[in-house]
């Protein structure tokens, strides 16, 4: 019988994954297929209903969001319980020890709010912190062996965590139900455990080196002198008491007491800064949402000190200067545009972005219709103009992490949460607090250690983003809501991918409102990014063919196929008077509806 059952299910399933696929073939776009993922989550990477909608990286987060809704909370509730779980069960992505950013559609009094609750530089950071006597980037050093540069390893990578402020504050503010029910999954979880999945493994195998050294890293996600095996069960029983703390008592469960006491001392052990008074002076900014105007919808988006929504906003402005008629996605002549348009907003990010709080960012010049007119007459469709000829000289991009995570949730009301959350690298600093199961971010490598000096994602930076005490360091995490003329709910959406974030959030809005893909095409299509520095046009997978790519060289781009293309989007757009939410087919989340 239960061999009966299962071969139909094999039947069933292989019969929707073959559908798919076809579906694929039978378009002009090409989609991405992950050929390791089971048939039954190809069928999770969608969902349609009318009601609550759901789309994150893990389907035991996506579950407890759609479980909030059921029992009757709104957007933020569902969101908040999602990113406990996700804490719990993407360690090496985000986690209590980090941070992240949030945008919030309340539908009934039209209200967009920003909420940043990303880290902050500790009250001892200097600028030239992370450089030698001789003004050179410094490594990590710990029992005599040498890691990574300090800003990426270690205790002085770690910088002030804003997540639990966030999600706390965000939930008293806008949530309807109690705390205990929105974390009851996340701690039966960390509790119970989970069965480890392959970008986990792999996160842990890539960060071996600093999580083989720390002590309690070592204990949880290098157990038994090897990296953690799929399918294998991850318990986090310090973790679920951590949670317990914060459930109970609130803040004070985190930011003092006994968990607060672990996290500086394993901070410094490692050669952190961290303090008590961090923690205590920590506290999450509301912050003015930034809007922009493309094909007729309004985009409601992150302000600094996240640098996406000024260059998804710049990118759409330039694009819109040119006459797109004859243009189709994957055509030589519509990614020679737009990497050439990616190439410019990213100069101007390593120029001029950082902390609004502490240097001006030009954000009203960056997106004037003069200048994006005048950039945009730069830029020539039959040639590609070198970097260098831009501003600064090349720097390579070295491969690291598939870290950070997205949320999207739509309430039946239509209220809307796009919430992007991350403790930087996979497995952040590598330090796991002593006792608590929190992994430290190591976000502190998002500032510009030295101008030209590329971070962990190649990206440079200038005075706009050095080291200060309590500043915020640049992001690109880009959680974006997109609303109808009517001002209502369209779309929903964000991922992970350090520079990337912007370029995939752009092209999947670029998909959607210009050609006019429904969202499962916008999403799954295979994409490219150029971040200026490197001077490199980098696609994904087939999207170019040997064609293509030798008549992009003959334009002047450096094409390279790059395999590092985690843009792991999770979104939910309105289609023909329902919602679908689509989760992103480049890793494990999923999608589900109410
Ligand atoms: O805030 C940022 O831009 C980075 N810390 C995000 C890191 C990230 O997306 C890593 N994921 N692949």
């Amino acid at each position: 019988m239960v061999h009966k059952i299962l071969k139909w299910a094999v039947i069933l399933c292989g019969f929707f994954f073959f559908r798919i696929v076809s579906s694929c073939q039978s378009t002009q776009v090409q989609l991405y297929h992950n050929a390791q993922l089971a048939p039954k989550h190809v069928q999770a990477k969608q969902a349609q209903g009318r009601l609550g909608m759901v789309a994150t990286a893990h389907p035991l987060a996506s579950q407890t969001a759609i479980r909030v809704l059921d029992l009757g909370g709104n957007a933020v509730d569902a969101a908040v319980a999602a990113s406990f779980m996700i804490s719990v069960v993407r360690p090496q992505s985000t986690g209590l020890g980090g941070g992240g950013f949030m945008i919030l559609h309340h539908a009934r009094q039209g209200l967009n709010k920003v909420f940043d609750f990303r880290e902050r530089a500790p009250q001892q950071a200097t600028q030239n912190m992370y450089l030698d006597h001789a003004g050179q980037p410094k490594p990590f050093v710990w029992q005599g062996k040498t890691y990574k540069s300090s800003s990426v390893d270690g205790g002085l990578a770690v910088a002030v965590p804003g997540l639990v402020d966030g999600l706390l504050r965000v939930h008293e503010q806008h949530g309807k139900l109690p705390l205990a029910a929105l974390m009851e999954d996340a701690i039966r979880v960390a509790r119970e455990g989970f069965l480890v999945y392959s970008s986990l493994a792999k996160a842990s195998a890539r960060r071996a080196p600093i999580l083989a050294a720390v002590d309690a890293s070592r204990r949880l996600f290098y157990p038994q002198g090897r990296p953690l095996q799929v399918g294998e069960r991850l318990v986090q029983r310090d973790l679920a008491v951590t949670l317990e703390m914060i459930r109970d008592q609130g803040r004070a469960g985190f930011y003092q007491g006994k968990v607060a006491q672990q996290l500086t001392q394993s901070v410094r052990k490692y050669g952190g800064v961290l303090t008590q008074q961090d923690l205590d002076s920590y506290h999450m900014k509301e912050r003015q949402p930034l809007m922009g105007r493309f094909k007729g919808s309004t985009l409601v988006t992150m302000p600094p000190p996240s640098s996406g929504g000024v260059h998804i906003l710049q990118m759409l402005g330039i694009l819109s200067q040119f006459d797109l008629s004859a243009d189709r996605p994957g055509a030589v002549e519509t990614v020679h545009l737009t990497a050439e348009i990616m190439r410019h907003a990213y100069a101007d990010r390593a120029r001029y972005l950082g902390d609004p709080d502490f240097v001006y960012v030009p954000v009203q010049e960056l997106l004037a219709p003069d200048y994006l007119q005048a950039i945009a007459a730069q830029i020539s469709r039959a040639r590609a103009t070198p970097s260098h000829e831009l501003v600064h000289p090349d720097i390579q991009i070295p491969q690291e992490s598939r870290s950070t995570t997205h949320v999207s949730i739509v309430d039946r009301e239509g209220n809307a949460v796009s919430t992007t959350q991350t403790i930087n690298h996979s497995f952040g600093s590598g330090v796991v607090a002593q006792g608590t199961g929190v992994v430290l971010n190591n976000e502190m490598d998002d500032f510009s250690v030295k101008p030209g000096v590329p971070n962990g994602f190649g990206l440079v930076g200038s005075e706009a983003n050095k080291v200060a005490a309590r500043k915020t360091m640049l992001s690109s995490m880009s959680p974006t809501i997109v609303l109808d003329k009517k001002g209502a709910v369209d779309m929903v959406l964000g991922a992970p991918g350090g520079p990337r974030i912007i370029t995939a959030v752009f092209q999947v809005i670029v998909n959607r409102l210009q050609f006019k893909m429904d969202l499962y095409r916008a999403v799954q299509s295979l994409r490219l990014h150029h971040q200026w520095l490197p001077d490199k046009l980098m696609f994904e997978q087939t999207l170019l063919s040997p064609q293509d790519q030798v008549a992009l060289q003959n334009l002047g781009h450096t094409v390279v196929q790059d395999p590092w293309f985690v843009g792991d989007i999770q979104a939910i757009a309105r289609e023909g008077g329902r919602w679908v939410s689509v989760s992103d087919m480049r890793s494990e989340g999923v999608a589900l509806a109410q």
